[in-house]
């Protein structure tokens, strides 16, 4: 197979293995009938055959297995219907288990601090759970939240620190997590760009007291939709694996009520499939970026972002650019490249589209909050002013990286 076909999304082996879930006539397959990669970790899962379907039971442990190979303690996972609702969930079950993470106890109305530069859900999944987004800016050198902006936000209303891995960044999370144990405050990495994804040795969600994944069909790890929740703290997840499925009982779980987050069973098939290739694309995903730094830092007018030590996100690989307007840089290069090139996220401050405020039910929490949420966020405005992402695609094309030298050169 050439790498181009390997590359493409969705394959033979996808077919297969949602037919092969099809073929069990319930959409509920019996569990002794899934083969997993690791038998040993399968087995400590038992629970999760218990509430999770066989075959999000067993995309569960084989995501550990490829994300967090040899991490100790070993991560658990929990599939869930989206990226989006898993950030949702995973505040859910901090709050409700705050006591026992040692954290300050929540109140509806109370902040959770965001990164402005991020898509629009890692605020509203705050909102959905009664929180209210409180804006952090990044540092537009690393183009993660910067830490000494999220101090500056915190307050005794504040509950959570949402750091968010952007494109092909890692945020900071040792500093964020010695803030947020400073405070009594929980740190959620949201991982919707990082699978596969590790900072100094640890793999993304890990440094945090829960992570969060989605499979949406853009990420670098899809099932056309749906999200995964990660923790090493098992009781956590026992939490969140209750909350995703109406509440029912799942060991410790306290008993509250909640709603239907399942991934359906044949999103997990195909997510099972899709991660049988996931080494092989994000090896090929990690060599372009590295190709891609280097040839972009012999560029006029190309400023990448100076690499971290570890896996970098692969979701998409960004620089910053001289040009007066990059919006019409990117035409441009999509244009050559046959690859999708564009903006980074409106911020959420500039966002029209974010008004927490004018929602009935969290509007007067928010309101306290609005002049903050107008306020400027000089790093978050710098990077969207100056940078453009170009998609992960990319890496089908064994020549990109000489690709785009030339189509910068010959601007
Ligand atoms: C940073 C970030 N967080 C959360 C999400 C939400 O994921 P989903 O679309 O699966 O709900 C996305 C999706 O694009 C994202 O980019």
């Amino acid at each position: 197979m050439s790498v181009t076909q390997s590359l493409r999304i969705i394959g033979e082996r996808d077919f297969e293995r949602v037919v092969q879930s099809l073929a069990h006539g319930d959409l509920q397959p019996s569990s002794t009938s899934l083969s997993s990669p690791n038998a040993d970790v399968d087995n400590n899962r038992v629970w999760q055959r218990e509430i999770l379907s066989a075959e999000a039971a067993a995309l569960a442990s084989e995501f550990a297995t490829v994300h967090a190979p040899s991490a100790i303690p070993q991560l658990t996972v929990v599939p869930v219907s989206n990226g989006t609702r898993a950030i949702t969930l995973a505040l859910t079950a901090v709050a409700a288990r705050a006591t026992r993470l040692g954290l300050r106890e929540p109140r509806v109305g109370d902040n959770v601090i965001v990164p402005s530069l991020t898509w629009s859900a890692t605020a509203t999944a705050a909102l959905e759970r009664g929180f209210v987004p409180r804006l952090a800016d990044i540092d537009p050198q690393t183009m993660t939240v910067d830490p000494a902006s999220v101090r500056r936000l915190i307050d005794d209303r504040t509950f959570a620190i949402i750091a968010v891995h952007l494109y092909n960044r890692m945020a900071d999370v040792l500093t964020l997590r010695n803030i947020a144990d400073e405070y009594g405050l929980a740190l959620v990495e949201d991982c919707a760009h990082a699978h596969g994804a590790s900072l100094g040795g640890v793999p993304a969600g890990m440094t945090g007291h829960v992570g969060t994944f989605s499979l949406q069909a853009s990420k670098t790890l899809t099932a056309g939709e749906g999200g995964l929740v990660v923790s090493t703290d098992t009781e956590l997840m026992y939490q969140v694996a209750s909350l995703a499925n109406c509440g029912r009982p799942c060991q410790t779980a306290l008993p509250l009520p909640a709603g239907n987050d399942r991934l359906p069973v044949l999103s997990a098939a195909l997510a099972r499939s899709q991660l049988e290739r996931f080494e092989e694309r994000h090896a090929a995903r990690v060599s372009l970026w590295e190709e891609l730094d280097t040839v972009a830092e012999g560029l006029p007018g190309v400023r990448p972002f100076t690499r971290q030590d570890g896996v970098p996100p692969t979701y998409k690989w960004v620089a910053r650019y001289q040009q007066s307007s990059v919006n019409d840089l990117a035409s441009e290069l999509s244009d050559i490249l046959n690859v999708e090139v564009g903006r980074t996220y409106l911020p959420l401050h500039m966002n029209p589209g974010y008004r927490p405020d004018l929602d009935p039910l969290m509007g007067p929490y928010v309101l306290e909050d609005r002049a903050r949420y107008l306020a400027a966020y000089p790093g978050a405005e710098e990077v969207y002013g100056t940078a453009l992402t170009i998609a992960h695609g990319a890496a089908a094309d064994l020549r990109f990286a000489g690709r785009y030298q030339s189509a910068i050169q010959n601007l």
